[in-house]
């Protein structure tokens, strides 16, 4: 009997010591942005607060500035294990879903306001799942805001912009876009914008306040239009492989965890629109244009064609529920 607890006890030792020196699940959260944008602020929340909740079992090392994957590999690094969690942009899911480009549509939401009511609605909600069959799950939206246009030259009109060559992210509603205005659009990832943009390479391109200053590209361009035109923001995405693979308590402290870094970025989000704004105006690099409603106008009738082109692919459904946002 002595010689059976002797053995218990020692088991239960070896147990604990195999316990104690369980290896934390590592999470890689890997991005394209600077730390100081709502994306760049969100990531660093999460690892705030999943570390915190989880301590000793989860650590999150988060990638800026697209050290460890830019635009074009990071979703395949995901499937292949690489990196747990991203948050690309809305418009660069080509490859695995047409539809997320209903949020590519020129001037399709009005403001923020109604971006959320869409996303937060059921078919912004059924979007989220829109790849878990190519082994992506989407955790949740989160914002930047609406984009403007730069460029070398004053862009008040659409023909302003005729001629010129726009780096684009990798979406074919945003080539159509600017070839709609007679523009060369020209995929490119964010990572090598401000050389392409230095060097005279291209003549322009499209971003939130918070890129354009965060990446400095309002120090190379001499116009900024505030068209407000189109939308950056994210989805927040793991691999189902990872995610369902996680014990269920786990997953859902990283989830909540989530939730309350997306709800942090968001509020970062709705602060720069104004601050960064004011960053780029008081520097003087920049000069920035206010359209006026007639302007505007033109810029709409031009560009608003795209919609037509695409609504086959992206489901007029989903065009409808996002214009109806907008009441
Ligand atoms: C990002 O905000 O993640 C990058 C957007 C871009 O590629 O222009």
């Amino acid at each position: 009997m002595r010689l059976f607890i002797g053995a218990a006890v020692a088991a239960g030792v070896m147990l604990a010591g195999f316990v104690a020196q369980a290896e934390p699940i590592k999470i890689k959260f890997s991005h394209v942005v600077a730390e100081n944008t709502p994306k760049g602020q969100m990531a660093l929340k999460f690892k705030e607060l999943a570390e915190a909740r989880l301590p000793g079992k989860v650590v999150v090392e988060v990638f800026p500035n697209s050290q460890l994957f830019g635009d074009g590999k990071v979703l395949e690094a995901m499937l292949l294990g690489d990196v747990q969690i991203a948050a690309p942009s809305l418009s660069k899911f080509n490859k695995y879903t047409k539809k997320l480009q209903v949020f590519d549509l020129p001037f399709l939401f009005k403001d923020m306001d109604a971006v959320e009511k869409f996303q937060n609605g059921p078919k912004g909600q059924e979007l989220l799942n829109s790849m878990e069959k190519k082994g992506l799950i989407g955790l949740g939206y989160l914002h930047n805001g609406l984009k403007q246009l730069s460029a070398s030259r004053e862009l008040r009109s659409p023909v302003d912009a005729d001629g010129l060559k726009f780096r684009i992210q990798t979406s074919d509603v945003l080539a159509a876009q600017f070839e709609a205005v007679g523009a060369t659009p020209l995929k490119k990832p964010f990572s090598e914008v401000f050389l392409l943009l230095q060097t005279k390479a291209i003549d322009g391109q499209e971003n939130t306040w918070s890129n354009i200053y965060s990446k400095k590209f309002f120090e190379v361009q001499d116009h900024i239009t505030a068209s407000n035109h189109g939308l950056i923001d994210y989805l927040v995405v793991t691999s189902a492989e990872f995610w369902q693979g996680l014990e269920d308590d786990t997953r859902k402290v990283l989830k909540a965890s989530m939730d309350e870094a997306i709800a942090h970025g968001n509020k970062i989000a709705a602060e720069k629109v104004n601050s960064d704004r004011k960053r780029i105006a008081d520097s003087g690099r920049s000069k920035i244009l206010d359209l006026s409603a007639a302007d505007r106008a033109k810029w709409v009738e031009a560009m608003k064609p795209v919609w037509a082109k695409f609504s086959d692919e992206i489901g007029q459904d989903l065009i409808d529920a996002a214009v109806a946002s907008n009441n």
